[in-house]
């Protein structure tokens, strides 16, 4: 039985009726349904409205059905519109017409919005359970390349050279930013919008705390209007994901360049490559190739959501149900990817010593070399001069500034020392970087144990959530 054909006169255009459904896509929210739907029955009873045996009914029949749900083929249903019908008659077969009583004083308008809230958190825990992991395992690389030496680049120029390890905790920031960005909307996510009804409320003076609390929420929504109405949660966790996916492809962007012969610095793990079917040389790096690819799809499902909302008068309108496979693929496209992300950081293998020598070549001591006369009272405009002249009579003779004589180099500025050799070794040019957040090894090994307890921080705090 349909969850509203009293009024009409006509059937449904049977075409129209297969196309409205979202039972297809709505299915995933099967367990969500059934706890809220739990409360509500719960609330219900309290509110006088069921009966101890309706309840208890109820409660089986919707136990059961959860039951069922492993078993092949039951979600696949030709004749339920979205899964609150679904259920409904679902329990109606199992249990009889009190089944129908448990849609008294409630709407299908409260129930997803709590469903999708419930998927939505549910989602965010995984997903930072899944960052900790990936950071867990980038920071212990990060500990592992000890002082490996690698250069860092601006406009995709060699600049100047950091540690690996300082390197890699670049992207941990960057991800540990992404979970608290999750954390964060996970506070506007944690909320109850049983007892709101189809706009104005429930129909029966249900106790909202009370649902709240059987469904772990923090706390109730505060109107109904935007309760039945409201998807920013839908749109924020997506436009998180979407950040987080362009992390992602930022990563993959840089391991496909350092992968590629030119720089050499990557060796790609053969167990996440593929070669090509024409060319017997070839290793090519498809999980990053992928996962730079997967961030434009996790942008469109942003957008999607964005687009769908904009026009939309309150409160629900058949619009939203749009929201959901936008919200459904984001999710599955990241929550796959992470896992294989952080699989494929545990087997690459770095080649140190091709890091290194790029490290030392290319004038990233320059700025060092300045540096040197600066400590030596002079203007740093000057110095930056002096020391732009020299790198100009290297690369005329083409070599590196440590190869210049103390001779040539006073010819530029008699401030010039023996000492100045010594400035300009890879170790000392690494170590002035002597910055709470820079390179100097001191400080990056600060900076792992810091970010080993932000980790564990996390970790404690998603356990706490579970
Ligand atoms: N399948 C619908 C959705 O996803 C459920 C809510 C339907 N509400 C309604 N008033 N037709 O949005």
């Amino acid at each position: 039985m349909k969850m509203w054909s009293g009024r009409f006169r006509q059937p449904l255009d049977p075409e129209f009726e297969r196309w409205q459904r979202s039972f297809e896509f709505d299915c995933r929210l099967l367990r969500y349904e059934l706890t809220a739907s739990s409360a509500h029955a719960n609330a219900l009873k309290a509110a006088g409205i069921l009966s101890a045996d309706d309840l208890i009914n109820i409660l089986q029949g919707l136990e059961q059905i959860g039951a069922q749900t492993a078993s092949p083929g039951f979600l696949k249903d030709d004749s339920a519109e979205d899964v609150h019908h679904f259920v409904e008659m679902h329990l109606v077969a199992l249990i009889g017409e009190t089944g129908y009583k448990l849609h008294s004083g409630r709407s299908r308008n409260e129930q997803i919005a709590t469903d999708l809230r419930l998927y939505v958190r549910a989602a965010i825990d995984q997903l930072r359970f899944d960052l900790a992991e990936l950071c867990g395992v980038v920071t212990n690389r990060a500990e592992q390349a000890e002082n490996a030496a690698m250069p860092a680049y601006t406009h995709l120029q060699r600049a100047e050279p950091v540690l690996v390890a300082h390197w890699l905790l670049a992207y941990v920031e960057m991800f540990l930013r992404d979970a608290d960005r999750l954390a964060d909307c996970r506070r506007r996510v944690n909320l109850c919008p049983l007892g709101s009804g189809a706009v104005a409320g429930a129909t029966f003076p249900l106790d909202r705390s009370a649902m709240t609390a059987d469904l772990d929420f923090a706390a109730s929504t505060a109107n109904s209007i935007d309760a039945t109405g409201d998807r920013d949660f839908v749109l924020e966790f997506v436009n998180a994901l979407s950040l987080l996916a362009l992390h992602m492809s930022r990563w993959a962007e840089e391991m496909i360049l350092f992968s590629s012969q030119e720089f050499g610095f990557v060796h790609l793990p053969e167990s996440y490559s593929t070669g090509s079917s024409a060319m017997p040389q070839k290793k090519n790096p498809d999980l990053l190739e992928l996962a730079r690819g997967k961030a434009g799809r996790v942008i469109g499902d942003a957008t999607t959501l964005l687009v769908a909302l904009k026009g939309l008068p309150l409160a629900y309108n058949k619009d939203l149900q749009e929201t959901q496979e936008p919200l459904f693929d984001a999710t599955d496209t990241v929550v796959a990817l992470l896992p294989l992300v952080t699989g494929w950081i545990k087997s690459v293998e770095f080649n140190h010593d091709r890091m290194q020598e790029a490290a030392r070549s290319g004038f990233m001591n320059a700025w060092a070399a300045a540096t040197y006369l600066v400590k030596r009272g002079f203007a740093f405009r000057i110095a930056h001069e002096q020391i732009g002249k020299a790198v100009q009579k290297c690369m005329e003779k083409g070599c590196e500034l440590q190869d210049l004589s103390l001779h040539e180099l006073r010819s530029l500025n008699p401030a010039f020392a023996q000492d100045f050799y010594e400035c300009l070794s890879l170790t000392s040019v690494l170590a002035i970087h002597d910055v709470q957040g820079g390179t100097a090894p001191a400080r990056v090994r600060q900076a792992i144990v810091l970010a080993k307890k932000r980790i564990s921080a996390m970790l404690e705090e998603i356990h706490a959530h579970a």
